[in-house]
């Protein structure tokens, strides 16, 4: 039984698993996203240190929330992590002597969900993981699609709002700015503080300070029937289920997954999803529909997939 190794970065934390040929994770450690991006390296090091020990491991897959190069080594950009042209497996493979490979967070998670999740039983999968950002991963006829020059499915920067919200990568108005869960906590924030009408259970959860507010918290408070967080979440989902309808009419896949911690909040957010996915499909009632569901795997996806990615597709050299 090989082992390997995946790692997914994402903008608040590196989560990283031991993880068999089967996708199952044996073993896992995590810690804190470093506000200075240039000690991700040496955390990610120590973690796989920590994780692997004695054991033997193939390689390490890294999920990482950017856009990653051809080269599968260099995240070239990042929205919400200080990278730039950032040589990250090269810096991570100075530190442990194992072959690493790189592959966008979101395109790792469909991969895994692909190989051992909710698209299974297909060959052409859609993920959205919804996070800090929104992610997308596309599987077609079986394979991951990296488009031209490796940094396909940036779904998160489909612009939704003509001159809209300032997003991380610089332009304005991208779907990321309306349906991740950092939008959703910037919505709850800004309840609190004007006071709005229903919104004291929220408030609560900060006790007078606004940064406590935070996804999961809010999607507690919805499953326990708060009406404002149950609307928070409703508009959510109103906004990735619109995307998702133009996605559709690009790509028709045959299953699209929904990913990523806001999956928590399970129908809360899924039945907003398929209302508003039905109502702007193009063609509706002309066209075979995508299968919506959730994606199986939940916040391990990524790690899964990029341990299987390290063994399937490793990077020479
Ligand atoms: C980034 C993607 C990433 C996604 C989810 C977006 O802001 O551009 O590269 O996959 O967030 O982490
Ligand atoms: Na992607
Ligand atoms: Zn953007």
């Amino acid at each position: 039984m090989t082992l390997a190794v995946g790692v997914d970065i994402g903008g608040t934390k590196i989560a990283t698993g031991l993880v068999s040929e089967d996708g199952k994770i044996l073993d896992s450690v995590s810690e804190p996203t470093p506000d200075d991006a240039t000690k991700i390296p040496a955390v990610v090091a120590d973690l796989v240190e920590r994780l692997v020990g004695d054991e033997q491991a193939a390689g390490i897959g890294i999920g990482a929330a950017g856009f990653v190069g051809e080269d599968r080594s260099t995240v070239r950009f990042a929205p919400n992590i200080d990278w730039r042209e950032e040589p990250l497996g090269e810096r991570v493979r100075a530190l442990v002597d194992l072959p690493v490979v790189v592959e966008n967070d979101a395109n790792a998670a469909a991969w895994g969900e692909f190989r051992f999740g909710a698209g299974e039983d297909t060959d052409d999968l859609l993920l959205v993981t919804i996070g800090t950002g929104i992610g997308g991963g596309i599987v077609h006829r079986g394979r991951l699609f990296r488009g031209g020059f490796g940094v396909a499915a940036e779904i998160g920067h489909m612009r939704v709002v003509p001159d809209g919200i300032l997003c991380g990568c610089g332009q304005h108005g991208c779907w990321e700015q309306y349906a991740s869960g950092s939008a959703l906590v910037r919505n709850a924030r800004e309840r609190v503080a004007n006071e709005d009408e229903g919104s004291e259970a929220i408030a609560a959860l900060g006790d007078g300070d606004l940064s406590k507010i935070t996804g999961p918290a809010i999607t507690k408070l919805a499953q326990q029937g708060d009406a404002l967080a149950i609307e928070l979440l409703a508009e959510l989902g109103r906004w990735m289920g619109e995307g998702i309808a133009v996605l559709s009419a690009i790509l028709d896949p045959s299953v699209i997954a929904i990913g990523g911690g806001v999956g928590a909040a399970g129908d809360l957010l899924m039945t907003p999803v398929v209302e508003a996915f039905e109502a702007h499909l193009p063609a509706r009632a002309h066209r075979p529909e995508a299968a919506l569901r959730l994606a199986a795997l939940g916040n391990e996806a990524g790690i899964i997939g990029a341990a299987d990615l390290a063994r399937v597709e490793p990077n020479h050299g």
